[in-house]
This record gives structure tokens, C-alpha cells and sequence, in this order.
């Protein structure tokens, strides 16, 4: 029968994925290979003054008492932009076991609500002012107006009501798709079917913009695994970037065709002014938008991108943009086929 002894400090530092070490009198007796690798690997030895590279941090463990050590926030620690928290225990009166732990995640996800909260709030209270501010003239001024005036001012109540009505229904879009995430849906469809009704009702949109859009249909692509609503809601919104930012005059196409790995890619190309390369890494983020201005004027709110996004990711697919400024987008879509018919 064998039996291990009680193991080291060295070995129980080694085993823990954080970056962990002790420190003696201020100095850094032992440290695991994950507090090398954050703090620098000459670390074992270090005054902790130097080796954590955040003052007021450091102080605070440093000072004798045996009184318990709130856990800190760190900065500057690893990679630029990472978030820690240090916490430290007492193992005796000068001897701390000191652990980091990353929050990055956490940091950016709540940095994200917050932001998506302002973002929501400012978004809507531009048309709102607007609003209330025609809807007060109309009342007040009534007798004051002319009738084609009146009749401008009601057609703004109306456009700036309707563009928060779309800014709400996205907003709700958004986060029901969102609270569905992690159950994919389970229908199969077919493709084809969708992409003929986005068509017919882009018909009229297209021709008033002197355009066409033209579908290339693989014959027997596969169903995909699919939500029919969700899919034609990212159809809708593909095609409405597509007729939006396209140029006039020119053709929108829509291909689906049969990928590898019991994919099929549907792809959405347009011939516009294509998407810088540096806004293409954030343009599925919620409100984001190259030329916000041009957006607005056009009665984007921002959130289509974000909603397709969602919708991707919820039947567990892939998507990429390919832009080039100048000649034109091609979104891929990449969706799972669904099982069980026979390929
Ligand atoms: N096909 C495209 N060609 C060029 N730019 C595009 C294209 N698609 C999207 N963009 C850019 O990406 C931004 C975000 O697109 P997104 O669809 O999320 O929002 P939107 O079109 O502005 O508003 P909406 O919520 O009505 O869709 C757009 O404002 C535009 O700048
Ligand atoms: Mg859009």
C-alpha cells in the first residue's frame, strides 16, 4: 500500500490553474508556472514591489497587521486591457499566499450592458425629442399653421414614432433570440423556399432603386437545420444592407450552395461602397455603424448586424463579411445541414 506524503508548497502552487505565489517579508519565495507566465519569469525572488506592477495594490499587502486583506482590483498585469482580482491570505505573520484571478469576461460583459443601456437610451430619445417637440407645435400653433405645414409636421410625428416602433421590435427581436441560444432550433427547411419569398418581398424595394436581385440556387442543396422565422429575418435584414448600401443600378445576389462538413453557405453580395477593414472586426456589435449619420437618414437603428449576428449563432452557424471599399460586401452565412437525409 502506498501512501503519499503531504505534499510541498511548490507542488500545490503547480497544481492550481491561476497565477499563484507566496511571499515572504515582501519578496516572492515560490511562484506557479500560470504567475511566471502573467508576471515575468524571473519572478521566484523578486521584491513583490517590483514584481506586481501595481503600487497601491502591493502596498496594501504589504503592511504588517493580522487583520484579513479585502481582494483588489488589478490592472496592468498580462496582456493590455486585462482585468484581475488579487486576493491574498495570511499563511503566518509575514508569509501570504497571493492569487490572481481573471475577470476580464466578467469586466467586458457588464462594460457591455452598460454601454448597450446608453446606447438604447440615446437612441431613442433623439426621435422622442423630436416628437414631442412637433406634437407641441401642432397642439399650440395649431390655428397659426397652413395646412401643407401641418401636414409636414404630422408626416415628422409620424416617421420619428415609427422609427422608435423599429428601434423597440428590434430591441425585442434581440433579446428573444438571445434567451434562446442555447436551444438551437430543430426544423429542417429548405433554402431555396426562403430565399424565393425574400425575393418577392424585396421586389418592389429593389426596382424603385433600379436593381435586381438575383438568386443562383444550387439544385439539391440539402435542407438546413433551421428556424424559419429567424432565417427570414436574417434574409430580410442581409437584403435590406444589401439594397441600402448597394449602388444603384446594381444587382444583388443570393447563392446557396452546398459546403463541406454538412454545411450549406448562403451568401449575400452586393456591388457598393464596401466596409472599411478596420470597422469590420466591430460592425456586429449592437448600434454599431460605419457612417452613423447616413445610417439614420436611411432608418437603420444599427441593430441588424447584431440580430443576424444572434441568429448565426443560434443555429450554431458561422458568418463572415468580406468587404472590399470600392467594389462591394459578400456576407456568408454557414448553416448546419439538418440530419437524416440521407447525405
Ligand atoms: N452591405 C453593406 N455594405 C456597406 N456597409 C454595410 C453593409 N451592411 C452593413 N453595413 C454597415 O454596417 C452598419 C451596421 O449594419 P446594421 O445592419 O447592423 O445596421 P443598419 O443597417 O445601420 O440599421 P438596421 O438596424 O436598420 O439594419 C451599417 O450602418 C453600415 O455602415
Ligand atoms: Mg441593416
Amino acid at each position: 500500500l502506498e501512501t503519499d506524503t503531504l505534499p510541498g508548497a511548490e507542488t500545490l502552487l503547480g497544481a492550481l490553474s491561476e497565477p499563484a505565489m507566496i511571499l515572504a517579508g515582501g519578496i516572492v519565495l515560490a511562484a506557479n508556472p500560470a504567475a511566471r507566465k502573467a508576471l515575468g519569469e524571473s519572478l521566484v525572488g523578486e521584491d513583490a514591489r517590483r514584481a506586481i506592477p501595481d503600487g497601491a495594490a502591493v502596498e496594501r499587502l504589504l503592511v504588517p497587521s493580522s487583520a484579513a486583506i479585502d481582494d483588489v482590483e488589478l490592472s496592468g498585469v498580462g496582456e493590455p486591457g486585462r482585468r484581475w482580482l488579487m486576493s491574498a491570505r495570511r499563511l503566518g505573520p509575514a508569509t501570504l499566499l497571493v492569487r490572481l484571478f481573471d475577470r476580464s469576461e466578467a469586466y467586458a460583459a457588464e462594460k457591455m450592458r452598460v454601454d448597450f443601456v446608453a446606447n438604447a437610451s440615446h437612441e431613442l430619445r433623439t426621435p422622442l425629442a423630436t416628437l414631442v417637440g412637433y406634437a407641441e407645435t401642432l397642439r399650440e400653433e395649431a390655428n397659426a399653421l397652413d395646412d401643407p405645414t401641418r401636414e409636414r409636421f404630422t408626416a415628422i410625428v409620424h416617421d420619428e414614432a415609427r422609427r422608435m416602433q423599429r428601434l423597440v421590435e428590434d430591441l425585442i427581436s434581440l433579446s428573444r433570440i438571445e434567451a434562446e441560444r442555447f436551444s438551437p432550433p430543430r426544423g429542417a427547411l429548405s433554402l431555396a423556399r426562403l430565399i424565393e419569398q425574400a425575393r418577392e418581398g424585396f421586389r418592389r424595394a429593389a426596382e424603385e432603386r433600379g436593381s435586381q436581385i438575383v438568386a443562383e440556387v444550387e439544385p439539391d442543396i440539402p435542407p438546413v437545420r433551421g428556424d424559419s422565422g429567424e432565417l427570414a429575418q436574417l434574409l430580410d435584414n442581409l437584403l435590406s444592407n444589401a439594397l441600402r448600401y448597394g449602388r444603384r443600378g446594381t444587382p444583388v445576389t443570393v447563392r446557396a450552395a452546398a459546403e463541406e462538413g454538412r454545411m450549406v453557405r448562403l451568401s449575400i453580395a452586393d456591388e457598393g461602397d464596401g466596409i472599411p477593414a478596420k470597422h469590420l472586426p466591430r460592425i456586429t456589435q449592437r448600434f454599431y455603424r460605419v457612417d452613423a449619420s447616413r445610417s439614420r437618414a436611411l432608418g437603420g437603428t444599427g441593430l441588424g448586424l447584431s440580430i443576424v449576428k444572434h441568429i448565426v449563432e443560434r443555429h450554431r452557424g458561422r458568418l463572415v463579411i468580406e468587404s472590399e471599399v470600392g467594389r462591394g460586401t459578400t456576407v456568408h452565412v454557414l448553416l448546419p445541414a439538418a440530419p437524416g437525409n440521407g447525405r
